[in-house]
């Protein structure tokens, strides 16, 4: 563990390592591994392997899927591994509430771009498609995400045909909603296609729309 060093010189390193168009992935995620679980979950509820990214993105390329937003993607850490591990062949967005927030000096930086709920009225399909820098999302992802109200606004304006629920499994008895894999969908147009286990008893879920 690394609790002798200053939180400060940690964040200055992963900063570092996510610098630039390749950045170090590698060893950001060895560096992940000895970071204290405060930090961690600051940066990023689930700390993949390069195995977890290495599959999740060949789910990716079989599914087609190359333009994602993700809701309520915190710094975006987990994304920007996602696309810099896949070699950017995805491109990934991200969408937060609370600017103010995550402009301050006590937040991390974010390591994708983001955009902010309170720049729309309400949601719609053409707010999520300028998040996209004017590209539809194909697919949602939701890491850890906990606001159901939030979530059936989404899944009511989407277009697309996929969504990526990410969070721990049922048993754990950690809350998110949805639940990877009780997402209790409004209705029943979403199937589970892929099913991958993630470390820590993470889950990641990918459904598509089948009407
Ligand atoms: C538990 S955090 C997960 C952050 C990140 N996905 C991760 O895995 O590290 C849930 C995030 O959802 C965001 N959130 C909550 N309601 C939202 C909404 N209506 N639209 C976008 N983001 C929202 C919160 O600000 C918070 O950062």
């Amino acid at each position: 563990m690394l609790d002798e060093r200053s939180e400060v010189d940690t964040l200055r390193e992963i900063y570092y390592l996510t610098d630039g168009d390749v950045g170090n992935w590698r060893k950001l995620l060895a560096l992940g591994d000895c970071l204290d679980q405060q930090l961690k979950r600051k940066l990023l509820w689930v700390w993949p392997t390069s195995s977890n990214l290495d599959i999740f993105n060949q789910v990716l390329t079989t599914s087609g899927i190359q333009c994602i937003l993700s809701v309520g993607c915190g710094s975006g850490l987990l994304e920007w591994l996602i696309s810099t591990v896949g070699g950017r062949k995805v491109s990934i967005f991200g969408l937060e509430v609370d600017r103010n927030w995550w402009h301050s000096k006590y937040s991390v930086r974010s390591f994708i771009p983001l955009n902010f709920f309170e720049d729309a009225n309400n949601v719609s399909q053409d707010f999520l498609k300028a998040c996209c820098k004017g590209f539809s999302p194909c697919a949602l992802l939701f890491c850890y995400f906990n606001n159901r109200g939030a979530f059936l606004e989404y899944l009511r304006v989407f277009q697309g045909k996929w969504l990526i629920l990410i969070g721990p499994q049922p048993s754990l008895g950690i809350h998110t909603d949805p639940n990877p894999l009780q997402p209790q969908f409004p209705n029943e147009e979403w199937i589970l296609r892929e099913r991958l286990n993630w470390t820590d008893r993470n889950v990641v879920a990918f459904y598509q729309k089948i009407v």
